[in-house]
């Protein structure tokens, strides 16, 4: 009886959100023609390394003012003697994002001395794999929901929600969040569940702040070669991280509400969304529930 009622509602969401998956895709067409945004002063959380590392040293020119945030003072130093090379103003703080108060002051600061900021990038985040965490047991344990929640939910509410009041007042800037295709996997635990936290917030502020003249768009990258992604023994359709970087750069500058790459996986992921909980109860119950994802942790080189 059960099966038939998951079959049921297989067919119930495919006919009602099938339509939707397809808007999902007409959603990343480049539709609209207005002009290009072209930001001129950028911060970015998470500049140490990977995506924000890349994001910052694309960037940089010499027209450009970058304000690049991150732990590891060292990291930060090396990305912005790099951007500085590049001819690109650079203002630094080491911290971390989930020191409200530190966040706070810093990008108010910031806003006021590079004269308005035009975009602001929440991306630093933290994954199991960063923890060398065990995902079977990540998805459950109550340490590694925290330790993700953490950073990749108060750390984006730490970074957006200081720059909005000024931004308001210049009814000008631009809101950058970085979530994860993972957002889309209901089996995928706190990672997953903390940058579906962001996406949503991402969709309704954009909404809300449309008024005021700000636009908020979300990233939602599928794997992208970094090292978050360098211990994950499965990484299909892995995106090369110069055209992770591009997609985000031109997704930003046509303004488009999401940014997902690879555009593939985008609509595989919609189409998972869609399968009702009942089959995972099916599946679970029935002991055919595959693991979440294959990885090799290495606890040593990933615990921080
Ligand atoms: N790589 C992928 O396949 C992938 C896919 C989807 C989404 N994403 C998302 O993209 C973003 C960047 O990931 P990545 O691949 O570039 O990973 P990464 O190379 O591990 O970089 C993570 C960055 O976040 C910073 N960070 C982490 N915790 C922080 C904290 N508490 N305070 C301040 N900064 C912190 C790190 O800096 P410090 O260590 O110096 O603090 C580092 O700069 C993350 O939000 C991630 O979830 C990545």
């Amino acid at each position: 009886m059960s099966a038939l009622v998951a079959i049921a509602q297989i067919a119930a969401n495919f006919l009602i959100l099938g339509p939707l998956a397809v808007a999902a895709v007409i959603e990343l067409l480049p539709g609209r023609r207005r002009p290009k945004i072209v930001p001129k002063k950028i911060l970015i959380t998470g500049a140490t390394s990977g995506i924000g590392e890349a994001l910052a040293t694309r960037y940089a020119s010499p027209s450009i003012t970058l304000a690049l945030t991150g732990r590891n003072a060292r990291a930060l130093q090396t990305v912005a003697d790099k951007c500085r090379a590049k001819g690109a103003q650079v203002l630094t703080t080491t911290l971390d994002v989930v020191d409200e108060d530190g966040m706070r002051s810093w990008i108010v600061s910031v806003d006021e001395q590079v004269g308005g900021l035009d975009l602001v990038v929440a991306n630093a985040g933290v994954s199991e794999v960063t923890f060398g965490f065990d995902p079977q047991d990540a998805s459950v344990a109550e340490e590694s929901a925290r330790k993700l929640f953490a950073p990749n939910v108060n750390g984006v509410l730490n970074t957006i929600y200081p720059a909005l009041p000024a931004m308001r007042l210049r009814r000008h800037g631009q809101i950058a969040i970085v979530s994860s295709m993972a957002s889309f996997l209901p089996r995928a635990g706190p990672y997953s569940a903390s940058k579906a936290a962001v996406r949503y917030l991402a969709i309704s502020l954009r909404a809300g702040l449309h008024a005021d003249g700000i636009s908020v768009c979300s990233i939602v990258p599928g794997y992208v070669k970094s090292p978050m992604t360098e211990n994950v023994k499965s990484t299909p359709m892995m995106v090369e991280m110069d055209d992770a970087i591009e997609a985000i750069v031109k997704g930003l500058e046509d303004d488009v509400s999401v940014i997902a790459f690879p555009w593939t996986m985008y609509v595989l992921a919609w189409t998972f969304n869609i399968i009702p909980p009942t089959i995972f109860d099916i599946f679970a119950r029935n002991g055919l529930l595959p693991s979440r994802m294959s990885y090799v942790t290495n606890k040593a080189e990933n615990q921080k």
